[in-house]
């Protein structure tokens, strides 16, 4: 580590302290700055407290801040090193298009935009930009010396509006729905580059979700799809449960709630609770999925059937100043919207940190130092 590093990693440390740490005393519920390096002048700075989303989902994997004792490690196997990563789009129940767009263009924003700069220039997203923030999972390399790859394209619809398999799904069923998605004429079994991703609309049930998980990856059986692919699965929690899977657009009511004087939720970016909140455990779910695409790479823990992956150590975790009920230090806009990165087609998104094995430490593009 560079003493340049080192001075970054210490400033992290101080900065990502628990508010509750007598270094940094907070007493408002919602701090804003206004910053004069805020690209314009509308908008804002805030860190808002916010009450922590549920009680089962806020279990001991997640993790605030930086320390020593977090012990990330590489267990040999494979990350999403080929270029670009494939992404294999299963749209589970009704979506409406907006839904669908607002989702695509969050995944089309996590690659740079390519080289020629004179043309694309004024298309490139402002920092701090989603591609900016994948760049953190990209610092994930397998044993090769291979990186994740930094290019990530959609290269396959699939639209199973009528539920083949019912509006309750398990793990394995889940698995059932990629087998039938493959089979279909123009939805490919991709073995170098794909990656499979499971969209289920909101009146679609996941087992364990809301009590235990908003999103999942892990791989496909040989017996059950006929290949082992890596997938993730994500629902739209918007009428099951906002509170724990939307978080911080919608939050738990037990803190007497808005009309009581105590934290509002935060205004979604894109006007969309349960999407917006989605575009996170995406986010989420891709980071893990592309540096533990075999759950047998970059984890925390002794326990592979539990492991703490990179997304899980920076949970509720959005910006600069987090931890102790803080998100940290985000963006709102002239409309009172909050969002922390900027995306294609002039997109805003509300997405959490991941952890950076460079920094040690969680790590997002609208650090403010
Ligand atoms: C690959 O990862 C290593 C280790 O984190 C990092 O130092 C390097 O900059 C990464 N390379 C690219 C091309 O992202």
């Amino acid at each position: 580590m560079s003493p340049t590093q080192f001075t970054v990693s210490l400033l992290l440390v101080l900065l990502l302290r628990p508010s509750n740490a007598s270094l940094v005393p907070r007493p408002q519920q919602d701090q804003t700055l206004s910053l004069k390096t805020t690209p314009h002048p509308q908008i804002q700075y805030h860190n808002p407290k916010l009450p922590p989303r549920s009680l089962s989902l806020a279990s001991s994997k997640k993790f605030e801040g930086s320390s020593d004792l977090v012990q990330l490690r590489y267990h040999m196997g494979p990350v999403l090193s080929n270029s670009p990563i494939n992404l294999y789009l299963i749209w589970y129940g009704r979506w409406a298009s907006p839904q669908k767009l607002l989702i695509k263009d969050f995944l089309l924003s996590i690659s740079a935009a390519s080289g020629r700069r004179s043309s694309s220039a004024a298309a490139q997203p402002p920092s701090p930009s989603v591609a900016e923030w994948w760049r953190t999972a990209s610092l994930y390399t397998d044993q090769t010396g291979a990186n994740v790859s930094r290019a990530v394209v959609v290269a396959g619809e699939h639209e199973d509006v009528a539920c083949s398999h019912g509006r309750s799904l398990t793990r394995l069923s889940v698995q059932q729905v990629i087998a039938t998605a493959a089979r279909a004429a123009r939805f490919p079994v991709d073995h170098r580059n794909g990656v499979y991703l499971v969209l289920t609309a909101e009146d679609v049930t996941m087992q364990d979700f809301c009590r235990a998980v908003c999103g999942f990856h892990y791989f496909t059986f040989p017996s059950m799809v006929g290949y082992t692919l890596p997938y993730a699965w994500v629902g739209n929690s918007g009428r099951q449960c906002p509170e724990v899977c939307a978080y911080p657009f919608a939050i738990p009511g037990y803190m007497g709630g808005a009309a009581a004087g105590g934290p509002k939720p935060l205004s979604p970016p894109n006007g969309d609770v349960g999407v917006d909140g989605m575009i996170s455990v995406i986010g989420h779910e891709l980071a893990e999925l592309s540096s533990n695409p075999l759950v047998n790479a970059w984890y925390a823990g002794e326990d592979p059937t539990a492991p703490t992956e990179i997304g899980d150590l920076c949970e509720g975790l959005y910006g600069t100043g987090g931890g102790g009920g803080y998100i940290g230090q985000v963006m709102r806009d002239g409309g009172g919207r909050s969002f922390n990165m900027n995306g294609r087609s002039g997109r805003r998104f509300l997405v959490q940190w991941l952890w950076s094995p460079v920094l040690k430490a969680c790590a997002g593009p609208n650090a403010l130092d």
